[in-house]
């Protein structure tokens, strides 16, 4: 660790003392963009941004999270009743907080698995007639004191979109159709009155729901397991569900592990869905740094036989009978990778309900860092992504009844929603090899809807290297300049360090120092870090 240290320092005083000033910057003279950028030296890593090339937006739904009733996650995590750190709500202050900072754009609830034994009606209304129910799926008891309403009010804390899960095992299409009423219903009608009788006068406008969650999983408490059972099925609750409100937005099941399922999905339900939805665990085969990364690195790979499926069908839809009286899907079929996160089930470090509750350490910070490159180089096919969970249950936020922190994973999935831009932009980067499949230098760019604003975010995976870093630009035109205006990086002290009730372990740096070359610049990326450096794009 002392070398560590010494590599950042010196890094430090590269940056700080070694260049004469910031504000320095590229024009279309100083250029250098053949295709050799990346020079004849394997120790170091190259990176070609070519500002003419078409950049795509972003959604920015995919910085979401999710919560379930699953062990500590609502109950005992976002919610406490009767504890002095919590609103007279329920609502854990300082758990509301961290979720606030870290700004998650949707939330989903109320599962998971949980919802194929969630009934709405358990959660709405006097709280004291609420009826306890037991949790059949992940054991204890769902006292329903956390419900419709409360979800609501929770996303209006923090600024997030509500995206609900309706029950297909045990509940019906009929209850679903219901639940929509009772959320964005404006008229004179039973279920929009409830609401009102609530004392929620205005509609909710919950416009994003999912129809069931992992329905093709066999042991789950689910009854369509067969693809052609859950299509038959999945129109009927779309169908009752869009009846009452057809402007909200659907998620259908798709499923990782048989394309086939997504290509029936997309062959019979297209018209109707907006989402199709895939859940990711990175679940490492051997609990070692490598494995772990391949694991996201192997779900990069999934993309482009997802991109295949859900291309198959047209953008929008206009061969739509009118006696479904709402109209058909008028965007492109987008990917809601609605749970993802990393589930290291071989490590037997978990403890609480299903040993979902652990420390990630910071391997796991830079594998997440991975993973969100991965989404905005793919953003073109993905509508929305909601890491799973929120606080507890494998979990950025973690409490105990006194307190609570933020693991190191809540980094990384904090400073790419602040830094992000919204659109991204293709960039090539060439870098030495961290083992025979992997780069050590992970990088995209993100560029703003008015193309003033650049931000490369950059992970160094190499465990013990500091790697030098070319970064070139071609720009379009004589016109543009760029300034660099900061490098914002992460450090931990080693792979395995870990935060815990007052200890956090990751370093922040903030230079706005960098070495000029004739064609950009170089700079020296610590090992094992996150970063994010912001330019400033001008026209003379
Ligand atoms: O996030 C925990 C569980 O993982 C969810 O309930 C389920 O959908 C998934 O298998």
């Amino acid at each position: 660790m002392g070398k560590k240290i010494l590599l950042i320092t010196a890094f430090l005083f590269i940056c700080i003392a070694g260049f004469p000033d910031s504000g320095q910057f590229f024009t279309e003279g100083n250029k250098d963009t053949k295709p050799d950028y990346a020079g004849n030296n394997p120790e170091k890593a190259a990176i070609l941004v070519d500002l003419s090339q078409h950049p795509n937006a972003i959604s920015p739904l995919i910085y979401g999270q999710f919560i379930e009733f699953l062990g500590r996650c609502i109950d005992g995590g976002i919610y406490e009743e009767g504890s002095p750190l919590s609103e007279s709500n329920g609502f854990r202050k300082d758990v509301l907080q961290a979720v606030k900072e870290l700004k998650p754009t949707i939330i989903r609830f109320p599962g998971g698995t949980v919802t194929k034994i969630y009934h709405w009606e358990d959660g709405i209304g006097d709280e004291n007639k609420r009826p306890p129910r037991k949790n059949l799926i992940w054991g204890g008891i769902i006292d329903n004191h956390f419900g419709t309403a409360e979800f609501i009010e929770y996303c209006h804390e923090i600024g997030a979109e509500p995206f609900l899960v309706v029950n297909m095992a045990t509940g019906t299409p009929e209850e679903a159709s219901n639940w929509v009423e009772y959320c964005n219903g404006t008229g004179d009608t039973f279920y929009a009155n409830l609401r009102r009788s609530h004392g929620y006068e205005k509609p909710f406008n919950v416009k994003y729901w999912g129809i069931g969650n992992e329905e093709s999983a066999v042991p789950d408490a689910g009854k369509d397991q067969k693809v052609s059972k859950y299509i038959e099925d999945g129109w009927q609750f779309v169908k009752l569900m869009k009846l009452q409100d057809p402007t909200i937005k659907i998620t259908l099941d798709g499923n990782p592990a048989d394309l086939n399922w997504g290509r029936k999905i997309m062959a019979e339900m297209n018209p109707v869905c907006d989402f199709l939805s895939v859940h990711f665990y990175a679940m490492p085969a051997d609990s070692t740094y490598d494995s772990l990364l391949q694991s996201v690195e192997n779900f990069n790979q999934s993309f482009d036989s997802m991109r295949t499926i859900i291309r198959t069908v047209p953008g929008q839809v206009k061969d739509f009978s009118p006696w479904y009286r709402f109209p058909p899907r008028q965007n492109p079929v987008k990917l809601a990778i609605d749970e993802w996160g990393i589930w290291d089930m071989s490590s037997g470090k978990g403890t609480g309900t299903y040993q979902l509750e652990y420390l990630y350490n910071w391997a796991d910070a830079l594998a997440v860092g991975k993973f969100l490159n991965l989404f905005q180089r793919n953003s073109d096919i993905i509508g929305l992504a909601t890491w799973a969970q929120t606080v507890n249950v494998l979990a950025p936020v973690m409490t105990s009844k006194e307190g609570s922190f933020c693991q190191t994973v809540y980094t990384p999935l904090q400073a790419f929603r602040r830094y992000s831009l919204e659109n991204h932009l293709p960039i090539g980067v060439t870098s030495p090899l961290l083992n025979d499949n992997l780069k050590s230098i992970d990088a995209t760019a993100t560029i703003s809807a008015d193309g003033k604003e650049l931000v490369i975010s950059l992970l160094n995976l190499s465990v013990n290297e500091a790697i030098s870093t070319k970064v070139v630009f071609k720009l379009p035109g004589k016109n543009s300049q760029l300034q660099f205006l900061e490098h914002i990086g992460y450090t931990a002290p080693s792979l395995g360090s870990t935060n815990t009730f007052g200890k956090n372990c990751v370093n922040e740096i903030k230079t706005n120092q960098f070495q000029n070359s004739d064609s950009g610049f170089e700079i020296m990326i610590p090992p094992a870090s996150i970063n994010f450096l912001r330019f400033k794009i001008k026209t003379k």
